[in-house]
């Protein structure tokens, strides 16, 4: 053991920290932890952290048991395992690891065999006599491969890699990888978004003047166990590009709080705007086409057709909530018609009242009564939302 590491230990500090998130990996996680332990060079401490999301197959108990084993045999080795309550993505595992590890140096990778724990004294050495900031192993640079991926998940993987590389301005072969090591310093005071399983994307974008080292490896696809990459996953990672894209794009001063905020209510009006105009012209356009429409139906249409389209869009963009899980989805959306059921009321009641006094045409009565309308929402939204 260096000086360095000795006195590390005296303060409890572990010097390398390997985080390993689970999600269903019963029959991986135990050798997995034991390739670690045999990779790691004999006169080196470390801390390994296992994050569970509350596995149905008991991935937390087996590690947790593997652990106590180990740790007899091997004092070396702290090996811990963070419960949590239920699947929360694989970015957020990664974060609450690394929120816990202790270690000068973090070392992130998938707990399913694919990543070569043997990799892990390399990239060690290149943090450390390369003094670099971040190692990357990459799939994607001379001596990187991988083996055992169908021809459709290497074609989804490169395509991922070009919409970081040229949307995100990345300039290393594999910003994908999920197998990279960094020195815990340098994440610092940057905030992390939970969202998505791209933690080495967002460092990449956030953590400003790192000194970045690609290293070859070979991926191989997981004997056991299933991925979890699934459609939610892949939406949430174009979700998490759009994000890193506007915060590359704003200046350094906006991008905490204040600016969010602002833009959020800014968006929130801009909304309400465009679902006047889809209610106006919804309405005016029904009752132009068929003349025998009576017009508190083409008015009902143009509203309901205005508060699906607010909702969408509040839902995608203002509030950039990309999850469309059918149950959730309804009940924002029947939530947000009743908020929106009192300015619709004022609308119909103020069409009908001006039209039923024969001197408003239609039109005219819309208008007014869709401007009414919108100061009622407004009001109230600005109160309440
Ligand atoms: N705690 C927790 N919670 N762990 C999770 C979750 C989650 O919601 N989702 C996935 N994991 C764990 C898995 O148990 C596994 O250890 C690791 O994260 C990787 O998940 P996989 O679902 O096996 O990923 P993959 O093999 O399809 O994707 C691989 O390729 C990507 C690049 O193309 C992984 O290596 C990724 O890390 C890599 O970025």
């Amino acid at each position: 053991m260096d000086v360095s590491s000795q006195e590390l230990v005296k303060q409890d500090k572990m010097p390398l920290s390997v985080i390993l998130p689970t999600y269903n990996e019963s029959q991986n996680i135990t050798k997995m932890i034991d390739s670690i332990a045999e990779a790691l060079p004999h006169n080196a401490p470390a801390e390994i952290i296992v994050v569970d999301d509350n596995s149905p197959d008991g991935t937390a108990d087996i590690a947790a048991s593997h652990a106590r084993d180990l740790g007899r045999q091997d004092k070396r080795f702290h090996i811990r395992v963070v419960r949590r309550a239920g699947k929360q993505g694989l970015s957020s595992a990664i974060l609450a690891g690394v929120h816990e590890a202790t270690g000068e140096v973090v070392v992130v990778m998938d707990s399913d065999l694919s990543h070569p724990a043997h990799t892990i004294p390399k990239m060690l050495e290149e943090i450390r006599q390369s003094r670099c900031d971040i190692v990357v192993a990459s799939r994607y640079i001379k001596g990187g491969a991988i083996s055992g991926w169908p021809f459709k998940r290497k074609l989804m993987s490169k395509g991922a890699t070009k919409i970081a590389k040229y949307s995100l301005g990345i300039k290393i072969k594999d910003p994908m990888s999920g197998f990279f090591a960094f020195r815990r310093h340098i994440i610092h005071g940057i905030k992390f978004d939970t969202i998505g399983y791209k933690m080495l994307l967002e460092m990449l974008v956030k953590v400003k003047g790192a000194r970045i080292k690609e290293i070859p490896y070979t991926f191989t696809n997981r004997c056991a166990g299933a991925s979890k990459l699934d459609s939610k996953v892949m939406f949430d990672y174009i979700r998490a590009v759009w994000r890193l894209y506007r915060y590359g794009r704003a200046a350094p001063s906006e991008r905490r709080t204040s600016v969010r905020f602002f833009s959020k209510a800014g968006r929130f009006y801009t909304v309400g705007s465009s679902g006047l105009l889809v209610n106006y012209l919804v309405s005016f356009i029904l009752t132009a086409l068929f003349p025998g429409i009576w017009y508190l139906h083409a008015t009902v249409v143009g509203i309901m057709f205005s508060i699906t389209s607010n909702f969408i869009l509040n839902k995608v963009w203002t509030f950039e909530d990309m999850d469309f899980a059918a149950r959730k989805t309804l009940l924002q959306y029947g939530m947000f018609a009743g908020f929106s059921a009192f300015g619709a009321l004022v609308q119909l009641g103020l069409v009908y009242a001006l039209v039923e006094t024969n001197e408003v045409s239609y039109p005219l009565a819309l208008v007014l009564a869709v401007a009414t309308a919108s100061i009622s929402n407004f009001l109230l939204n600005k109160k309440w939302t």
